[in-house]
């Protein structure tokens, strides 16, 4: 392990853990320990990620294990074990196996890395968040999950399709559960400045918006065997980079509401100032009633499928 840099555990070593593996260590956020259950995948993955250090030279390392000693101190947990979902299947249509799954893992982890900032990417991603706060005594500023910075992106590729302008010129959001009740708001996107409403149409919005919530699903369709992993990756890596970085940058993640946008006791993706404590802040932007009242709407659905668990 070479010490200059932080330590990050990726538990689950599939298309979005070793995917995020990769994008950790080529952009030098972290020396990564990977963690599966299935073994020699993530021993096999950490070995081919090495080979590629003599021709990338990045400093950071990796090792495979399915040993949680191997884990011990560090500092941000990624959870990505579990089943992803298949044509036809909603996220929370993976509910009770990822559930399971989720909560083995972090009676691992957790003793390994107590201090630790834990970030969740199973799916349902909201759900899975909710639980990890109510099973385990850590505070919950150190408990997110990544949804909404995954959602942004389609968002702002989507408008960058639509307009033409370059992705580095767009401020967009997306905020709410990670689902079909996603809520864009296109109301506060800018396109070079611009407020989004002034450059497009009606068509072209509705394109747009569909574009960001079918996202995930198109990319399910397609694949048919599993679902999507270089955006969730970039999206997982540019949350680990605000973590360890303390860099507060403001990402749209999951995390726990405490009176903000009038919602209480329950974790959502919002505007959240991300630093080396987790979350550090949230941001309350000025929404339409609509979009609050959709943003609402979806912590009472995340609460109901909460309380469905075993
Ligand atoms: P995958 O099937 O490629 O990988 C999952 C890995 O988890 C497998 O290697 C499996 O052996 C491992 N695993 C299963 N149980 C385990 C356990 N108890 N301990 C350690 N490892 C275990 O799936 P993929 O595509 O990597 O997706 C993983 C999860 O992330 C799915 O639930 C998927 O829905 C979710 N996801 C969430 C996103 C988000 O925005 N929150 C985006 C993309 C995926
Ligand atoms: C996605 O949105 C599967 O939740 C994942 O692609």
């Amino acid at each position: 392990m070479n010490r200059a840099f932080p330590q990050v555990t990726i538990v689950g070593a599939g298309n979005v853990g070793a995917t995020t593996a990769q994008l950790l260590l080529l952009k030098e956020i972290a020396n990564v320990v990977m963690i599966d259950v299935a073994s020699g995948i993530a021993e096999g993955k950490a070995l081919d990620l090495m080979h590629m250090r003599g021709n990338e030279h990045f400093g950071p390392t990796i090792v495979g294990s399915n040993d949680y000693q191997d884990t011990a101190a560090s500092d941000l947990v990624i959870i990505t074990a579990g089943i992803p979902r298949k044509p036809g299947m909603t996220r929370e249509d993976l509910i009770d196996t990822n559930a399971a799954i989720v909560r083995s893992v972090l009676e691992q982890a957790l003793p390994a890395s107590p201090e630790a900032c834990y970030l969740f990417v199973t799916n349902p991603l909201d759900v899975i968040t909710n639980l990890a706060i109510k099973l385990v005594d850590v505070s919950v500023n150190r408990l997110i999950g990544m949804g909404g910075v995954l959602d942004s992106a389609r968002f702002t590729n989507a408008i960058a399709a639509e307009t033409g302008a370059s992705p580095k010129d767009i401020e967009a959001m997306v905020i709410g559960a990670h689902g079909e009740a996603m809520v864009p708001l296109p109301s506060l996107a800018t396109v070079k400045g611009e407020a989004l409403l002034d450059v497009v149409d009606g068509e072209a919005l509705l394109r747009i918006m569909q574009a960001t919530v079918q996202g995930g699903a198109s990319v399910v369709r397609l694949l048919e065997t599993g679902s999507a992993f270089y955006a969730p990756a970039s999206s997982i890596a540019s949350m680990a980079e605000a973590i360890l970085g303390n860099t507060k940058a403001l990402l749209s993640s999951c995390s726990r509401l405490q009176g903000e946008y009038g919602i209480n006791g329950v974790s959502l993706c919002v505007p959240t100032v991300l630093g080396s404590e987790g979350v550090c802040r949230i941001e309350e932007l000025p929404l339409s009633s609509e979009e609050l009242h959709q943003l609402q709407a979806s912590a009472e659905q995340v609460k109901e499928q909460l309380a469905r668990i075993n």
